[in-house]
């Protein structure tokens, strides 16, 4: 569930919760007091009489207050009134200005001055007036007030104070109580549901935290665990992303590192074995080793071989830091593909004859086969492939066929010749800069494991793609493609 649901369902929840508790709370009050009702409502009966009572007198006083209202301060008149008024749970005060002159003993002794409404400025006679219930000591009363003046012109107030039954008592602290109950009820509910919610937020947030830090110190192996489909199931997902994508990259950074410094001790030690040969040759010829005609001839040739060896490394070398520098400039044009690889496989032909191999070009494409490519590092990469073919052929009657074939969209060449083949498990390597399955690097074969290198690039930078296919002990297939004109 999301976390605007949640929000969305706990607000509802705070809202309903309390009004149904507070409800459940007033009929549990109700039903506990069932029997205490019950008794109230058969004292009703009685009380409805004593009120009507009560009517009477408060006309009486009424008459009194207009006819013959100093009356109000004869405490003779108010004793009996008194009398017949506590019958009915009823008191009665008067006030003079500011001044109780009586006060009913119904409050005996309770200042009664302090629960009685304030004095009007302009007083109306016979306004009457009845106010909210009060409590004086235990007991709530309805106050009921009735204004006048003395015949000196002082303003006089009459009030009765009737002792409300046992049910207003009860409904008055039956609300009291329901308000209370309502506010601490509110209080609580909102405070669960606020701690589940926030909860279900703040621990998963924890947890990123805690995968944040383990990244920041470069621990990128830890496993996240699973979230809650939410926003932050979401927040979770992209941080996996980001750790992932981290872990490559690192891991890739560490392979390059690796492959450089392969790539040293690679170029240090082809650059060694010839620096190494010629030094040895040199020394021979300065201490006289060479004491013939013959030897000394020997010696300056092989010197001068190594020397060429080292040449042609150099160049190899020079020409593949420029392809993986992307400095090489490509000379692109549109070549007929078919007539380019005629030419090619006539050329190649003489060569590899006097090596013992025969080359053939097979195709059964008979139009022109425009392509675009630089002929010159086209040249390159095919004469790479047939030198690896001479060169790792194990055969009497070796065989070097070129294929030709087209789709719609691009041009394959396959060479294929019937050597030594590849290991099935070195073959996603012979394209790696100085690989040679000749693990020792033995130079009898030459090479240095650029060509494969070399060629790649060259594809690549044609927007082709090159492979190998391989049989160990039957032969090897180079294939590579070309866009079409
Ligand atoms: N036709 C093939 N038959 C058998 N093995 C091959 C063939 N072509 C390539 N290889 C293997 O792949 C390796 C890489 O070839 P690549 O042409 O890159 O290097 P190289 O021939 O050793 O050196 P260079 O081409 O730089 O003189 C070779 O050393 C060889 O072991
Ligand atoms: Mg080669």
């Amino acid at each position: 569930m999301s976390i605007k649901m949640r929000l969305l369902l706990s607000y509802i929840a705070m809202l309903i919760i309390p009004l149904i508790l507070t409800f459940g709370v007033g009929v549990g009050i109700i039903k506990i007091n069932v029997g205490s009702i019950q008794n109230i409502a058969t004292i009703g009966e009685t009380e409805k009489n004593l009120l009507s009572e009560g009517a009477k007198i408060f006309t009486d006083i009424k008459l009194t207050a207009t006819k013959n209202p100093d009356q109000l301060k004869n405490m003779e008149y108010l004793r009996g009134m008194d009398q017949k008024l506590s019958i009915i749970n009823t008191g009665i005060v008067v006030r003079q200005n500011n001044t109780v002159i009586y006060a009913s003993n119904l409050f005996n002794g309770e200042n009664i001055t302090e629960y009685l409404p304030k004095v009007r400025h302009h007083q109306k006679d016979n306004h009457e007036e009845i106010h909210d219930p009060e409590f004086i000591g235990n007991h709530l009363y309805l106050i009921k007030q009735l204004d006048f003046h003395f015949r000196d012109g002082q303003s006089g107030s009459v009030f009765l104070l009737t002792s409300v039954g046992p049910i207003g008592q009860f409904a008055y602290k039956l609300m009291i109580t329901m308000i209370i109950a309502f506010v601490l009820i509110i209080i609580f509910t909102n405070g669960i549901l606020t701690y589940i919610v926030s909860r279900s937020i703040v621990k998963p947030l924890k947890s990123l935290k805690k995968a944040a830090e383990q990244i920041k110190e470069g621990n990128l192996n830890f496993v996240l665990e699973s979230y809650p489909r939410d926003e932050i199931g979401e927040l979770a997902g992209a941080f996996e992303g980001m750790r992932l994508q981290l872990k490559t990259s690192v891991e890739q950074q560490i392979q390059y590192e690796n492959n450089r410094k392969e790539l040293i001790s690679s170029i240090s030690h082809d650059l060694k074995t010839p620096i190494t040969a010629i030094k040895g040759y040199v020394e021979g010829i300065m201490d006289g080793v060479a004491d013939s005609q013959e030897k000394m001839e020997r010696y300056i040739k092989t010197i001068s071989l190594k020397a060429n060896d080292l040449d042609e490394l150099i160049d190899q070398l020079f020409l593949f830091s420029k392809l993986d520098l992307k400095k090489l400039p490509f000379n692109f044009e549109e070549i007929d593909l078919h007539a380019y690889l005629l030419d090619c496989a006539e050329e190649m032909e003489f060569d590899t004859g006097r090596s013992g191999v025969a080359l053939q070009y097979h195709t059964e494409v008979k139009d022109p086969l425009m392509v675009i490519a630089d002929r010159e590092q086209l040249k390159r990469v095919i004469m790479n492939v047939v030198e690896n073919a001479v060169k790792y052929m194990n055969r009497e009657n070796g065989t070097i066929d070129i294929y030709l074939t087209a789709s719609q969209t691009t041009a394959t060449i396959k060479i294929k010749d019937n050597g030594q083949g590849i290991p099935r498990h070195l073959l996603p390597f012979i394209f790696d800069t100085f690989y040679r399955t000749d693990a020792s690097r033995n130079s009898s074969t030459g090479g240095s494991g650029l060509g494969l290198a070399i060629s790649k690039r060259i594809v690549e930078e044609h927007g082709g793609r090159i492979w190998v296919e391989s049989i160990e002990g039957e032969g090897t297939s180079i294939l590579f493609t070309l866009k079409r004109a």
